[in-house]
């Protein structure tokens, strides 16, 4: 047994899995950089882990694993670095489409995808259709997502609606707010890994991260894999989540 399956029946052990588990996929860059490799060469590294991710997560009973791929203010990102990661994007598709639906994974793409271009806009369409029938584990893809932006979006969906005479204001509540959101239905992550141990949010599910446990890894996101996201379940199985109350 390796390090992987030791820990992945510990986890089984233990029990209490993470319903939703939420990963900024940080650290790239500076995977490449220390090997004086260009950027695009990380984010390729990164694909992999990817995969093993959505392999581990699949293996853990995980489910909904959702992805922060690409933010909104990364669009800002020099011209090259972003058409590489948008060539990934569509690599990834074409590549992972047919084993991730025969894996059972239903694949949604969250985000302000009227941005992406058409043969990526093609891409994302075509897998969420391929995909659509599956059940068993949820992955959800943000791209161009910005949780601001996601939060702005439902106010002025409310807005119209409240104008429009159906929605009353004092019927606004939590759930309407979610409900208008990307993850409208899905739970809230259970789990947020970030890796590279960068301590911040950085703009994503500002409203679903109210109670989620905090995992930051220092691992860059190329060196991420099957035992890392084994190792960060276990530590929130170790948490005593109160949600404002007292512990049982
Ligand atoms: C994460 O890696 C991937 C994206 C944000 C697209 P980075 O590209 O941010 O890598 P670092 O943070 O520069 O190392
Ligand atoms: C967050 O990483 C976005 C993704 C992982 C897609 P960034 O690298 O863009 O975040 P900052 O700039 O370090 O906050
Ligand atoms: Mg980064």
């Amino acid at each position: 047994m390796g390090a992987a399956d030791e820990l992945l029946a510990a986890i089984r052990g233990h029990g209490a899995m993470p319903r939703h588990v939420a990963i900024i996929m940080d650290g790239n860059g500076r995977w490449a950089r220390e090997r004086m490799l260009p950027r695009p060469v990380g984010h390729r590294e990164g694909m992999k882990s990817v995969r093993a991710v959505v392999e581990a997560a699949l293996e853990a009973g995980v489910e909904v694993l959702s992805l922060f791929a690409f933010s909104q203010e990364n669009w800002q990102r020099p011209a090259a670095e972003v058409s590489a990661l948008m060539s990934l994007l569509e690599e990834y598709i074409k590549k992972e489409a047919r084993e991730l639906e025969a894996q059972g994974v239903r694949v949604v793409f969250l985000g302000d995808l009227d941005r992406l271009g058409p043969v990526q806009r093609a891409a994302v369409d075509g897998v969420m259709a391929q995909t659509a029938h599956n059940s068993k584990l949820l992955l959800n893809l943000f791209i161009s997502y910005g949780s601001r932006a996601e939060l702005v979006r439902a106010a002025r969906q409310i807005a119209e609606d409240v104008a429009a005479g159906r929605l009353a204001p004092d019927a606004v509540d939590e759930a309407a707010i979610s409900g208008r959101l990307f993850t409208a239905g899905v739970p809230d992550p259970d789990l947020l890994i970030r890796t590279s141990g960068e301590m911040r949010i950085s703009n994503f599910l500002l409203w679903q991260l109210a109670y989620t446990e905090l995992h930051i890894s220092p691992v860059l996101w190329p060196d991420f894999g099957r035992d890392e996201l084994f190792r960060a379940i276990l530590d929130y199985q170790s948490r005593d989540r109160r949600f404002g109350r007292v512990s049982a």
